[in-house]
């Protein structure tokens, strides 16, 4: 009889956005180490070639390849997934995980300058909007189900003024997740966030205040091992939709959302949401082939 933990993870195919190094490669190895094969996609292609290389050889077997992948173009994701498709047969894992501080990631007496203020938000979350959309198309093609992982942040749950453009792109990826628990309903892709504290990886090195600097020097450090262990457990709880878990010094919290008060004069918008819920749900199944058509997948 296969386990349930064999079947979350034997043969399936895995993306992952930012996979060349930090999370997205020690996500990448604890998932080849379980029957996965995975699809890297990230901007460093040196660092991209040598991780797909180092599990290939590993396993003397392709159980990786890299694709360069920059997630601010839909042209690149739409690449990315069509390689998991071509190479290894299809997409029932996506990571979307790339992301950025850098010398904006503050960003509020920084220059006007529309380009540069939107870069961080273009990565961190237009770049988790984008891949989702994607992953979900092809997932939704594919009919077997999925689960798609988006990499938020403790700062998406709490306000840190001095990485407010940052602070900000991790809240917008947990609204965005907790808007996609319907998609289980939808199309059987369960979508949630992993948001992790401080983890010492190369996210760290770039930047750009003495405060940021002082900031992480005082935060508690959460491990790899309990950052890889959120995202395994998002594939195999069947019951997470929607949800948050966060990655904490002392492990792995699953973090509820926010009620609503339930006063007198929000009580009967609340009894309507289930409905509205429904009729989204209707509308986006009438859509979904049409949706899948039109982009090509
Ligand atoms: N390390 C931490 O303290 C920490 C804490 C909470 C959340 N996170 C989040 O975890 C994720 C992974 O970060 P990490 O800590 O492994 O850092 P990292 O810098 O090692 O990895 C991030 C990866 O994203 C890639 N990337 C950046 N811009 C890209 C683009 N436009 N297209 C494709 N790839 C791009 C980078 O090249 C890099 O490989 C990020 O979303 C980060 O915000 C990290």
């Amino acid at each position: 009889m296969i386990n349930s933990t064999e079947s979350a993870f034997n043969s399936k195919i895995a993306v992952i956005t930012g996979g060349s190094r930090g999370i997205g490669f020690n996500i990448a190895k604890a998932l080849v180490e379980r029957g996965v094969k995975v699809v890297l996609g990230d901007i460093l292609d040196k660092e991209g070639n040598a991780a797909a290389k180092e599990l290939n050889d590993q396993y003397d077997r392709q159980v990786a390849i890299y694709q360069h992948t920059d997630v601010t173009k839909y042209s690149d994701l739409k690449v990315l997934f069509s390689m998991a498709v071509e190479v290894f047969g299809g997409v029932d894992i996506a990571i979307m995980n790339a992301g950025i501080t850098g010398p904006l990631a503050g960003g509020v007496f920084t220059p006007l300058d529309d380009e540069a203020d939107m870069r961080i938000q273009e990565i961190n979350l237009g770049g988790v909007i984008k891949g989702d959309k994607v992953a979900l198309l092809h997932m939704a093609k594919q009919n077997r189900g999925g689960v798609i992982i988006n990499t938020g942040s403790m700062s998406g749950l709490t306000s840190l003024s001095i990485l407010g453009q940052y602070t900000a792109s991790k809240h917008g990826i947990v609204g965005w997740t907790r808007c996609l628990a319907n998609m289980k309903e939808v199309c059987n892709v369960r979508v949630n966030a992993v948001c992790p504290c401080v983890c010492d990886t190369d996210l760290n090195n770039n930047l750009d205040s003495k405060e940021s600097f002082d900031f992480l020097e005082a935060t508690p450090k959460t491990k790899m091992e309990h950052i890889v262990k959120a995202m395994l457990q998002c594939i195999e709880d069947p019951t997470l939709a929607g949800d948050l878990l966060l990655a904490l010094p002392d492990g792995v919290h699953f973090q509820p959302s926010l009620a609503l008060p339930d006063t007198e004069e929000m009580s009967e918008f609340l009894k309507k949401l289930p409905h509205v819920q429904e009729q989204a749900n209707n509308r986006y199944k009438k859509i979904l082939a049409e949706a899948i058509k039109n982009a090509g997948i």
